[in-house]
């Protein structure tokens, strides 16, 4: 029998803790407090904004919204990003990725306060990751997949996982998560030759390519043993949202696999919202 992994379990299982943390920090007259700046109007992004915003609201954390204009100038932009940082009541922030081509020569991740950097993607996460330390800010999405994989009992330890695609975002930083937990990791990207001897060579598939359905059944094998995640967020031909693996024809022939919509998508929000309530928790203590 194939286990789904559903992210609602996990969510469910978090959010009371969070809720209460978040109302202590409140009461102690340091909200945390996220904000946002968006540029443009990539429909995705906008999706994911809405959802952080919505799960900030829910578990008592105030957001605040900085929309700006596709064609923004890069003068204004650094000013806003300039005054996020230095906004005393904003206690975690980050700018929505991607930004337009007019910003795209800017290093957008290293210029977030450090101690406001809940993506985790600035160099203190990074150097601790590489280093083998779990960061203060861990990023988002390989934070929520080890959630995930925890909850449902899923050892990584020893485990041999690929990893496909390397991007700052999610490929890279879960490698080297997972090495850090002692996996054996293979890291795969769109120029690696034959992918379906490392996919079906592993205990652990994650995939984080952006192309909808192309995992399909030839790169499992078929002794329902694998697991996999899938942290595509595509459209099929039908405009229905979906991951990169054609779940319906491969669910059969593995252990344990994740949905999309429902799998890893609320576990990234969750864990930025966690890591709001860490950084909140830093400023008070620091004072
Ligand atoms: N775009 C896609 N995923 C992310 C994320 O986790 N953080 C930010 N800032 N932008 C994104």
């Amino acid at each position: 029998m194939t286990t789904i992994l559903l992210a609602q379990p996990v969510v469910n299982s978090k959010l009371a803790e969070l809720t209460s943390r978040a109302q202590a920090l409140r009461a102690s007259g340091m909200a945390p407090f996220m904000k946002v700046i968006l540029v443009g109007e990539n429909p995705a992004s906008q999706i994911y904004v809405n959802r952080k915003q919505e799960l900030c609201r829910k578990v008592g954390c105030d957001f605040e919204l900085v929309h700006l204009p596709a064609d923004v100038k890069k003068s204004q932009f650094l000013d806003e990003v300039q005054n996020m940082n230095e906004d005393e009541k904003v206690t975690g922030c980050f700018v929505q990725l991607p930004v337009p081509d007019q910003l795209k020569d800017i290093d957008v991740t290293a210029l977030i306060a450090p101690e406001k950097d809940v993506d985790g993607f600035g160099a203190p996460s990074i150097v601790a990751m590489y280093k083998g330390k779990d960061p203060q800010f861990a990023p988002c999405t390989p934070k929520g997949i080890l959630a995930l994989l925890e909850h449902y009992q899923i050892p990584v330890s020893g485990k041999s996982i690929t990893v496909i695609g390397r991007s700052l975002i999610v490929g890279k930083p879960l490698s080297l998560m997972l090495q850090n937990r002692g996996s054996t990791v293979t890291m795969c990207h769109s120029l690696t030759e034959n992918l379906e001897i490392h996919t079906k060579a592993s205990d652990i598939i994650i995939s984080a390519v952006g192309q909808a359905k192309f995992l399909d059944q030839k790169y499992f094998r078929d002794d329902q043993s694998q697991v996999v995640i899938d942290v595509g967020m595509c459209r099929d031909q039908d405009n229905m949202l979906c991951g990169d693996v054609d779940f319906e024809n491969v669910k059969g022939q593995v252990n344990a696999i994740t949905p999309v919509p429902g799998g890893v998508g609320p576990l990234t929000v969750l864990s930025l919202i966690e890591n709001l309530i860490i950084a909140t928790e830093h400023k008070q203590i620091k004072g």
